[in-house]
């Protein structure tokens, strides 16, 4: 016998089920009662496991109280775990597993396919941490590379309204950190590796992008953007997720790879940013899958993201989405940008217009 430290893992990890435990000892409770009162129980009630099969074996198996290969309950010294792909059946050992491993596969990987889309769709309809300004403390509007500033003194994003307001108190430090701006490119270059070394992934991120575009007299170095932007995903970045997506999707600097783009998409999209999902939404539908892509895109849109919205009005207009989904994108939308309003952001909003 192996020594069973966690769940039997076909895919994941997920910890040892306790509760299953305490569900398994209570079970096997009720049984002895019920095998207790002997005389009074009817024939069959009673015959468990052992070479029986349908019935009450099976029901066992499927409450997760018995081995689903060997039929052997769950006692304290046979203790059964999940398979923590699908969490579907358990298992008295390794070597049951291993053996069940044919028959249980087909549905094994169905129930896990299953388990990963509930999160994947359900997960991230909050907009990340980041995406708020840490003035006014609402949500920066979308695309949000055109509605803040990035400041490489403290790695937070301030929204226009908040920028332009103190502009015009004519603080020309950083409006958050009161830091003087670096004044030239050496010096923000100083600023950002400061930070870097501090291990902070929002400045490991950022330097990574400085180093793709070759921008503050870096060399272009996509071998670094890469070390860089894997190391700031490690360290709990979502941007560098999503610019992870962005250069394997589009193929700039790196062999193009649609299903590694997808898998960095969902881990931000998951985290609420939301221009990977819109991606995902997308690239969902390039593959003729438009009910996955709606899906996606109505999450983005009702978070705030134009693109999505539009997106779907063209999905409606051919047939491939419905009028119902159009209009809960276009009401969702518009919600989150009332929701992103401000007098500051408008007055910038005209001034930006006006610049133009
Ligand atoms: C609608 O679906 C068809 C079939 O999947 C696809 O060829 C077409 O491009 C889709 N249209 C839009 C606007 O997504
Ligand atoms: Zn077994
Ligand atoms: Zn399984
Ligand atoms: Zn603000
Ligand atoms: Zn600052």
């Amino acid at each position: 016998m192996p020594v069973l430290g966690d769940d039997f893992q076909e895919g994941g990890d997920a910890p040892f089920d306790v509760l299953s435990v305490i569900g398994t000892v209570m079970a096997l409770f009720a049984i002895g009662v019920i095998m207790a009162r002997g005389s009074n129980a009817h024939a069959g009630d009673t015959v468990v496991g052992g070479g029986n099969s349908g019935g009450l074996a099976d029901e066992l198996v499927k409450r997760g109280e018995a081995c689903a290969n060997c039929g052997k309950q769950g006692s304290d010294t046979v203790r059964l775990k999940y398979c923590t792909a699908c969490r579907l059946v358990k298992y008295c050992g390794l070597d049951c597993q291993r053996a069940h491993r044919k028959q249980h596969k087909k549905a094994c990987k169905q129930r896990a396919a299953e388990l990963k889309d509930e999160q994947l769709y359900s997960q991230g309809h909050e907009r990340a941490e980041g995406d708020f300004c840490p003035i006014c403390t609402l949500p920066i509007p979308l695309p949000i590379g055109e509605h803040c500033i990035f400041k490489s003194c403290c790695m937070k994003r301030i929204c226009n309204g908040c920028d332009l307001a103190a502009e015009e108190r004519s603080m020309f430090d950083c409006p958050f950190c009161r830091t003087p701006y670096p004044g030239n490119e050496a010096n923000a270059l100083a600023m950002i590796q400061t930070r870097v070394e501090k291990k902070d992934p929002t400045a490991i991120n950022y330097l990574g992008k400085k180093y793709f575009f070759g921008d503050l007299g870096l060399q272009k170095d996509m071998g670094k953007v890469i070390e860089l932007w894997t190391e700031a995903v490690e360290l709990g970045s979502i941007e560098a997720l999503y610019n992870l997506g962005i250069v394997y999707d589009t193929g700039n600097g790196v062999k193009q790879d649609k299903a590694k783009a997808a898998e960095f998409y969902k881990k931000a999209a998951m985290q609420g940013h939301v221009e990977s999902r819109n991606n995902l939404g997308c690239s969902e539908v390039e593959k003729g899958n438009n009910n996955r892509g709606v899906r996606h895109l109505l999450i983005s849109a009702q978070m705030g993201y134009k693109d999505s919205v539009e997106a779907i009005k063209r999905m409606f207009m051919d047939g491939n989405a419905t009028k119902a989904q159009y209009a809960e994108a276009l009401k969702g939308y518009q919600d989150a940008v009332e929701e992103m309003k401000s007098h500051d952001r408008d007055e910038a909003k005209t001034l930006l217009e006006w610049k133009d």
